[in-house]
């Protein structure tokens, strides 16, 4: 399956997002990998190439960061331009990076091809679970983010901490999910996140 391109690409990456700090880093990137080739060995269709692919370029000018659908676009040319691949399936892994994330805290993208689906599955797998509470938790700190305020604190601080980002996306996820393999693994995942939270507010309060 192409592997010199992918090896080429994967260092290419690897390079670039080494040291990031806000929990999107190279090793967010691989875990999304290993999660996606999963997903498609227990679904058992989509092309294996595609989802490699979108898998690897998926958070490399990231709209979080400023950049664009175009730049992307860009970079994915730019990526498999050397390689001579077909056009179709460049645009297949542009319109799967370009669609597959929450844009402004709005998901209005569903994502047509199985492909997609797998890959934005593998993806929302990686934030949930003990993973998605340790990124969680390092994003909040790169944001300089209290872990927790109380509710009935009415400082700044209230709502801006890292256990209301818990509310407000990871534990949605579950109900998100694109395909039944992704579904399975998020209900685990999920679990594992109601069992911290949990634990966490019990610890906050001195109880356990
Ligand atoms: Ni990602």
């Amino acid at each position: 399956m192409h592997q010199h391109m992918i090896d080429q690409i994967r260092q290419s990456v690897k390079s670039t997002l080494m040291g990031e700090g806000s929990g999107h880093d190279w090793w967010h990137v691989d875990r999304v990998c290993h999660l996606a080739r999963h997903l498609h060995a227990l679904e058992g269709q989509g092309d294996p190439l595609v989802i490699e692919l979108a898998s690897l370029l998926h958070d490399v000018k990231d709209h979080k960061f400023g950049f664009s659908d175009q730049d992307r676009t860009d970079l994915v040319e730019a990526y498999l331009q050397p390689f001579n691949m077909e056009q179709d399936l460049v645009d297949h892994v542009v319109y799967i990076i370009n669609h597959m994330s929450f844009k402004r805290g709005e998901n209005k993208h569903i994502l047509q091809t199985i492909e997609g689906k797998i890959v934005q599955d593998a993806d929302r797998l990686d934030a949930m679970g003990a993973i998605g509470v340790a990124r969680t938790f390092a994003y909040g700190g790169h944001q300089n983010r209290p872990l927790y305020v109380p509710k009935e604190d009415k400082s700044d601080l209230s709502g801006q901490d890292s256990i209301t980002h818990f509310h407000e996306k990871l534990f949605k996820l579950k109900d998100l999910m694109n395909t039944d393999a992704g579904s399975l693994m998020a209900k685990k995942r999920h679990q594992v996140m109601v069992d911290f939270m949990a634990t966490f507010l019990s610890e906050w309060h001195g109880h356990t």
